[in-house]
C-alpha cells in the first residue's frame, strides 16, 4: 500500500517526504485554506518537491465548472491529480478529463454504488472517507474493503485511497482491507513511527556503549 500525506502545510510535507515513505499528496479545499498560502502556489511547489501524485479539488459544482478548472490545474505540473466530488457532475467532469488524459481523484465517496459509479467514469483513483463514515456510526473499513473487493471482483482498474484516517490503526486495517493508498495526516504518521519500545531500546543500546568508552579508559 502506499502513502501519501493529507496536508497542504509545507513543513509537514517536507518532513515526511525526507523519511523517504511518501508517494503523493492530497489536498482539498479546507487543507488549503488551513494553509494561508495560494492555491496554485502551494500545489506547484508541493508538486516540484514531491513528485507522485498531488491532488488538487476543483470547487465549481457544475460540470462545466469543473472541467474548466480541471484542465487549467491539469497545467500546472506533470503530478496532477484533479480531484473531484462524487456527484453527477463530478461523475461527467470526471469521464471528461479523463479523456483527455488527466488523471483523476473522486472524492467525498461514502458508498459502495458510488464507488462503482466512479470506476464506470474513468476515475484514476476513488476517495473513501473512512472516518467520516466512522462518524455517523458506521463501518468506514468495511466500506473500504467492500468497494476494493468488488473492483477485484470486476477487473476494475480505478485505485482506491483510503481517506480521512484519523488514527493508526486505520492505516493498519486500510493496508489488511486491500486499499491501494491511504492518505495519512501528519499527526498520524508521527504516531505511525513512535514506538516506546524503540525508544526504550535505544537508550539501553546507547548508554551500553558510552560504557565501553569507560571500561577502555580504565583498561589504560
Ligand atoms: C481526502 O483526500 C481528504 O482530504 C481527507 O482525507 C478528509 O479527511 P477528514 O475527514 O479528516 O477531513
Amino acid at each position: 500500500m502506499k502513502f501519501f500525506i493529507d496536508t497542504a502545510i509545507m513543513d509537514e510535507i517536507r518532513e515526511i517526504h525526507a523519511w523517504g515513505v511518501l508517494d503523493g499528496v492530497t489536498t482539498n479545499p479546507s487543507l488549503i485554506v488551513k494553509s494561508g498560502r495560494d492555491f496554485r502556489e502551494v500545489v506547484s511547489e508541493i508538486a516540484e518537491l514531491v513528485g507522485g501524485a498531488i491532488s488538487a479539488e476543483v470547487t465549481g459544482l457544475s460540470a462545466e465548472e469543473m472541467i474548466a478548472e480541471g484542465r487549467d490545474i491539469g497545467t500546472w505540473s506533470e503530478h496532477i491529480v484533479v480531484k473531484l466530488p462524487l456527484t453527477p457532475a463530478g461523475l461527467q467532469a470526471c469521464r471528461t478529463l479523463t479523456g483527455e488524459g488527466i488523471k483523476t481523484n473522486v472524492t467525498l465517496c461514502f458508498s459502495v454504488p458510488q464507488a462503482l459509479l466512479a470506476a464506470r467514469a474513468g476515475a484514476t483513483y476513488v476517495s473513501p472517507f473512512a472516518g467520516r463514515v466512522d462518524d455517523i456510526g458506521w463501518d468506514g473499513m468495511e466500506l473500504i474493503r467492500q468497494i476494493k473487493e468488488a473492483y477485484v471482483m470486476g477487473d476494475i482498474g480505478t485505485q482506491v485511497l483510503a481517506a480521512s484516517i484519523r488514527h493508526p490503526q486505520h492505516v493498519v486495517q486500510s493496508a489488511l482491507a486491500g486499499a491501494d493508498v491511504a492518505t495519512i495526516p501528519y499527526k498520524v504518521f508521527t504516531q505511525m513511527v513512535a514506538h516506546p519500545l524503540t525508544e526504550a531500546g535505544i537508550e539501553g543500546f546507547m548508554k551500553d556503549w558510552a560504557s565501553l568508552g569507560t571500561q577502555q579508559d580504565s583498561a589504560q
